[in-house]
């Protein structure tokens, strides 16, 4: 790129070449921002599926590759957003950071110890620049609510309960990887990173309890719900839920409450039935989403894309990013200490 940029002159010039690995659903909303973005532009995507690559590349008149080793040799492209499966992070990361390229890569970070360990050698002796997206830093109630903890008006942080889980067509319908996957990666990992960041804090053990059978009477062999009880290092003690089963006819896709109870004060957030556009139609009752990535005017906004859009901001003006490698290394981490908890039965240590 040749951007001769700074936030506080105003004025830019250049723009970052991007490049997706990934086309599926939320690849396209990788592709959709940067071909928006002023500070960045689409040059090619790519997918093991290579129809899908073109499919999604003739959108923006942008170049399509099946082979990733082709699509990385492409000089015009200077960072990449990787939306590929859970399970299937690994590849394409290492090899992106060997050829040098910058990286938005999509949570989870990783779902092993061996693939979060290449990821972090890779990353590291390539010297590129990782942000894992954890877009939930950019929800506008979780921000207010940590900023409000950050100036100290609760107290000091005592507790917490975090529920967040997804109504059963997502794991049966949407995601084909689902069997790969679980409800701990897919939106635990969300709700592991929130907390950290609103406590500013990292899980010290974790004693997690599991149920199977829903999921497994419709063929898909993951486990229904997780509940697990968690201690920082600081002392604040958490219960976290995610589960993969709610009824669809719930008029969210997440089940989502939040609470925060300090030596001082409280904050509560319930994001499932939060009530701001109720739809009464003549057939159904749903409440369409504002926050996660509403379509404004011809543009998708909301949380989700707000993250997309700040990573190309910050790789481009050279600034911190809001979540980082070690995020997503400690982050799954957590994870896999919650997998071996619920099925040993037993609290398990953090190691970070
Ligand atoms: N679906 C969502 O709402 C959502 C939201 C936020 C984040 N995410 C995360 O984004 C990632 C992708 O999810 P999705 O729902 O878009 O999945 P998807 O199944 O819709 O798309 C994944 C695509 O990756 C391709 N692919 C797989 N391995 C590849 C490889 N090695 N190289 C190139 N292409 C490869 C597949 O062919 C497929 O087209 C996941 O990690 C998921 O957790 C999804």
């Amino acid at each position: 790129m040749t951007a001769t940029a700074s936030r506080a002159s105003g004025k830019v010039a250049g723009s970052l070449g991007f490049g997706v690995i990934g086309a599926g659903l939320w690849g396209r909303a990788h592709a959709e921002v940067y071909a928006a973005s002023p500070y960045s532009r689409l040059v090619a995507v790519c997918d093991l599926d290579g129809e899908r690559a073109k499919a999604l590349a003739a959108l923006y008149g942008a170049r399509a590759y099946a082979d990733i080793r082709d699509f990385l040799a492409d000089p015009q492209i200077d960072a990449v957003g990787i939306a590929t499966p859970d399970a299937m992070h690994r590849d394409p990361t290492v090899l992106a950071a060997n050829a040098g390229k910058h990286i938005l890569l999509e949570k989870p970070l990783a779902t092993t110890q061996d693939d979060i360990a290449a990821i972090v050698e890779a990353v590291g002796r390539n010297r590129v620049r990782l942000m894992v997206d954890f877009h939930a830093r950019f929800s506008p109630p979780i921000v207010v609510a940590r900023d409000s903890i950050r100036r100290g008006e609760l107290g000091d942080p005592v507790s917490a309960y975090y529920r967040l889980n997804d109504v059963i067509s997502v794991p049966l319908k949407m995601l084909s990887w689902a069997a790969k996957s679980s409800i701990l990666w897919f939106l635990g990992s969300h709700t592991i990173d929130t907390l950290r960041w609103l406590l500013d804090d990292e899980v010290a053990w974790v004693h997690s309890v599991s149920r199977s059978g829903v999921l497994a009477a419709q063929g898909l062999a993951v486990p229904d719900i997780y509940q697990t009880l968690m201690k920082f290092r600081s002392g604040v003690i958490a219960t976290i839920e995610n589960g993969w089963i709610v009824p669809n006819t719930q008029p969210n896709v997440n089940d989502i409450k939040l609470n925060v109870l300090g030596s001082k004060g409280m904050i509560d957030i319930d994001l499932t039935n939060n009530g701001v556009l109720q739809r009464f139609l003549p057939d159904r009752y749903d409440q369409p989403d504002v926050f996660v990535k509403p379509q404004i005017h011809d543009r998708h906004s909301g949380f989700a894309y707000a993250a997309i859009y700040d990573f190309v901001e910050r790789l481009f003006f050279g600034e911190d990013f809001v979540s980082d490698l070690r995020d997503g290394v400690n982050v799954s981490k957590t994870v896999l200490a919650i997998m071996e908890s619920a099925e040993r039965e037993a609290p398990v240590a953090v190691e970070l």
